[in-house]
């Protein structure tokens, strides 16, 4: 691949510091336009790139709702080409989880799609397009969606922090739209070259020495696991994916953020006054990929408040009882330097080299794409135990719809809620979960570009 990165000096040209509009949920219109629209996503001696939006920015108004409230949006097409909106991390009405040729029809172009459901959990979610997701996603169809607790913590300011890396043609500032690169497609899927957050390739927040901060981040890049230190930040890991923790965890050394994960941190700003605190962001190279700055420019008057209060528990999120659980097999093989001979792809058997000339090329549990049939028909309530084996040298970030899972980890303790979680090459994990929510939910890598060729399969819950 001859990519040209950019410097990055550039990213450090003609910064502008970044004034923070937050919409409340009341006044943001009940329509959701998917359109084109341009932006400037590279520094500014770049020309802007023209993005496919949600409303004309990128990423999309953040949607803020209460918890145990609904969200209505009328999906309104104005691309020229089919879509749907998943909303992330939801536990959702399965009508209402919006995967094109599962739960609905793709919306297409000047056409629309009423959207309706409810909200049971707060946290930090995200929505973005569930059609061809891999194009329309690195393309801009992403945004915030929070779900604000009754009662929110004590922090001086909430700030939602997207985090994306995009893949830029640096002659003309537009995205490469090599969409089917089968290189890209085998290996780590669609790395880009410029790192940004909320829509800013250097996003600046000025800041207090003293003020606490709550932190949202979301991950919404088409494959880049991110690496994330704190500097002049002193924090606490409050949720995962949506979910609060039972206490809050200091942050010592780095947070892992896979593709559409999720981590909600409360920080207090300890660099003083004239310095910069910052999110600094690495990749699985440990190459610099960007940051999140905070520029200090003047003090809190309020002094030190101690280790925040962990936010409240969402409902129906007891551990499930493993005694009885279903055990399910879900061997992952594939992808460039893989062991995978042969697998099922559209009802037949098809050899490695087969498989590449579709442009598949990967398989969960030997099948490849979205098989006919379920991977798993569970009862409603039943309690699964699955078992994730990465045959591949490649790490994925496995996303299940419409529930969280907890990790059991090593003596079968279980770890937090999550809806996505990392596995690591080479390697088995085994998550556990109450299929308690009915529906056709789908299970796939979120490095978009291995569930376009072949990481895709899908539960059944009746
Ligand atoms: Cu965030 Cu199936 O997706
Ligand atoms: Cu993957």
């Amino acid at each position: 691949m001859d990519r040209f990165t950019l410097s990055r000096r550039a990213f450090f040209a003609g910064s502008a510091a970044a004034l923070c509009t937050r919409p409340t949920w009341a006044d943001t219109p009940n329509t959701l336009t998917a359109r084109k629209a341009s932006v400037q996503l590279a520094p500014e001696d770049y020309p802007q790139t023209e993005v496919w939006s949600y409303d004309g920015t990128l990423p999309g108004q953040t949607i803020r709702v209460p918890q145990g409230g609904r969200l209505t949006r009328r999906l309104v097409n104005n691309l020229d080409v089919p879509t749907s909106v998943h909303w992330h991390g939801i536990r959702i009405d399965n009508a209402m989880d919006g995967v094109a040729g599962l739960t609905q029809d793709a919306v297409p172009p000047g056409e629309s799609f009423d959207y309706d459901f409810s909200l049971p959990d707060a946290g930090t979610y995200w929505y973005h397009a569930h059609t061809n997701s891999m194009e329309q996603v690195a393309r801009g169809l992403a945004g915030a969606l929070i779900v604000e607790e009754p009662d929110a913590p004590d922090v001086d300011r909430d700030e939602v922090l997207m985090l994306d890396d995009w893949l830029i043609n640096p002659e003309d500032g537009q995205f490469y739209d090599d969409f089917d690169q089968p290189m890209s497609l085998s290996h780590g899927g669609r790395m880009g070259n410029l790192n940004g957050t909320n829509g800013q390739y250097q996003l600046e927040l000025p800041a207090r020495k003293g003020e606490r901060l709550r932190l949202r981040l979301i991950n919404a890049a088409n494959a880049r696991i991110f690496a994330l230190r704190l500097q002049g930040l002193t924090g606490w890991t409050m949720a995962l994916d949506g979910m609060p923790l039972e206490a809050p965890e200091p942050v010592m050394g780095e947070i892992i953020l896979a593709p559409a994960q999720r981590v909600d941190l409360i920080v207090d700003v300890t660099a003083e006054e004239g310095e910069t605190a910052a999110i600094l962001r690495f990749d699985d190279d440990d190459q610099w990929r960007g940051q999140v700055a905070f520029p200090v420019t003047g003090t809190h008057s309020r002094t030190a408040r101690g280790i925040p209060a962990p936010l409240p528990p969402n409902p129906n999120t007891d551990l499930p009882d493993l005694t009885e659980a279903r055990r399910l097999d879900m061997v992952m093989e594939g992808g460039a330097m893989g062991r995978l001979e042969t697998a099922s792809y559209q009802g037949r058997d098809m050899g490695f080299r087969e498989l590449m000339m579709q442009g598949q090329f990967w398989s969960l549990a030997g099948q490849v794409g979205m098989p006919d049939a379920p991977f798993a028909d569970l009862d409603r309530g039943e309690v699964v135990r699955m078992r994730i084996e990465n045959n591949t040298v490649f790490a994925h970030a496995m996303h299940l719809h419409g529930m969280h899972f907890r990790e059991v980890r090593a003596g079968g303790d279980l770890g937090p809620l999550r809806d996505t979680i990392l596995s690591i090459p080479n390697e088995s994990l085994e998550i556990a979960f109450a299929a308690d929510n009915p529906g056709k939910w789908l299970f796939h890598c979120h490095m978009l570009g291995h569930a376009k060729s072949g990481m895709t399969t899908w539960i059944n819950v009746a």
